[in-house]
């Protein structure tokens, strides 16, 4: 079944699921991440930080799927925000996965003690002049992160990526990404096989629609309007996380999931306003 499309504000289609590779490395990654192609995943999430650009580049090539037909997302780490660093991270970044251009580029965290992220939004901005990357987004911004962005740069994000599953599912920033038009992507969509895989409460929905845990979860932040890009090493269970467009979740199904949020629902308790990643 195709799957749907979300439209950035500047016009570029995402698949509305795309694939997440972190862990996935070397041989076994490249195969894993090949795999996700065949069985139709169009968009391929890496990060400079995971040190796997260069097998999504090379699962790309031996794919035999046209580079234009794929969404490839990578991010800059939190050492290298200054100006000049960053344009050269987002050079890098491309030698390592062998590719002309990337179709999005994050900053992976705003480290905000640090106090450098304009200056890395304003490189990936320079980056996105130059033809380096096709969009710019950002990953575990709060609403004040992007705020400063869009009123030192005039720059809008294309999207957000964040922790979001159904123990933590971010109705604020959420509501605050929808009306600046930007995308909201859910990473750790499965709450990377946390106790959130095995909850009763999701199991009975599971059971009523006959799908599959996994499936109700993901096609719930379908719904949310939220962008998921879960990971998987299985064959089966990344075309069991693709399949989520021939089935629908009720208003009342939805809203019992949404209930499950918990104000300390985060995996790590990795609150950007005082985390930091480098
Ligand atoms: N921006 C950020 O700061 C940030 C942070 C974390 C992650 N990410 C991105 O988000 C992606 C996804 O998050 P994640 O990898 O942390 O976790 P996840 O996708 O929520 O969960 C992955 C885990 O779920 C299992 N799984 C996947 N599909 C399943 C299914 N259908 N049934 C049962 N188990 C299933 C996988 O096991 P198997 O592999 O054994 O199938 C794996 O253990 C990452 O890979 C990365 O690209 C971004």
């Amino acid at each position: 079944m195709a799957i749907p499309s979300l439209q950035t504000l500047k016009g570029l289609d995402l698949p509305a699921v795309g694939f997440g590779t972190y862990k996935l490395n070397g041989a076994s990654g490249v195969n894993t991440i090949n795999s996700a192609l065949n069985v139709g995943y169009r968009l391929i999430d890496t990060a400079f930080n995971y040190e796997n650009e260069g097998a999504v580049g090379e699962a790309v090539r031996r794919s035999s799927i046209p580079r234009e037909q794929i969404i490839i997302s990578s991010k800059l780490p939190g050492r290298h925000h200054h100006y000049d660093e960053a344009l050269t991270t987002i050079q890098e970044s491309l030698y390592r996965a062998g590719l002309d251009y990337y179709d999005l580029y994050l900053i992976h965290w705003p480290n905000p003690k640090e106090n450098l992220y304009v200056e890395a939004w304003q490189a990936l901005i320079t980056a996105q002049k130059l033809g380096l990357v096709r969009e710019i987004g950002v990953s575990n911004f709060l609403p004040e992160h992007i705020d400063r962005l869009i009123t030192e740069t005039g720059v809008i994000p294309a999207v957000n990526q964040i922790e979001l599953h159904p123990y933590f599912s971010e109705l604020q920033l959420r509501e605050y990404d929808q009306q600046k038009h930007i995308i909201t992507l859910a990473w750790s969509p499965l709450g990377r096989a946390s106790s959130v895989l095995k909850d009763p409460i999701i199991a009975g929905i599971a059971a009523e629609v006959q799908r599959s845990i996994s499936q109700v979860i993901l096609r719930w932040e379908f719904q949310l309007g939220v962008l998921p890009i879960p990971k998987s090493n299985h064959t089966a269970r990344q075309i069991e996380n693709l399949n989520l467009f021939d089935f629908e979740l009720s208003e009342a199904q939805m809203q019992t999931i949404t209930n499950l949020d918990r104000p300390n629902g985060r995996l790590q308790n990795q609150d950007p306003a005082e985390y930091e990643e480098f």
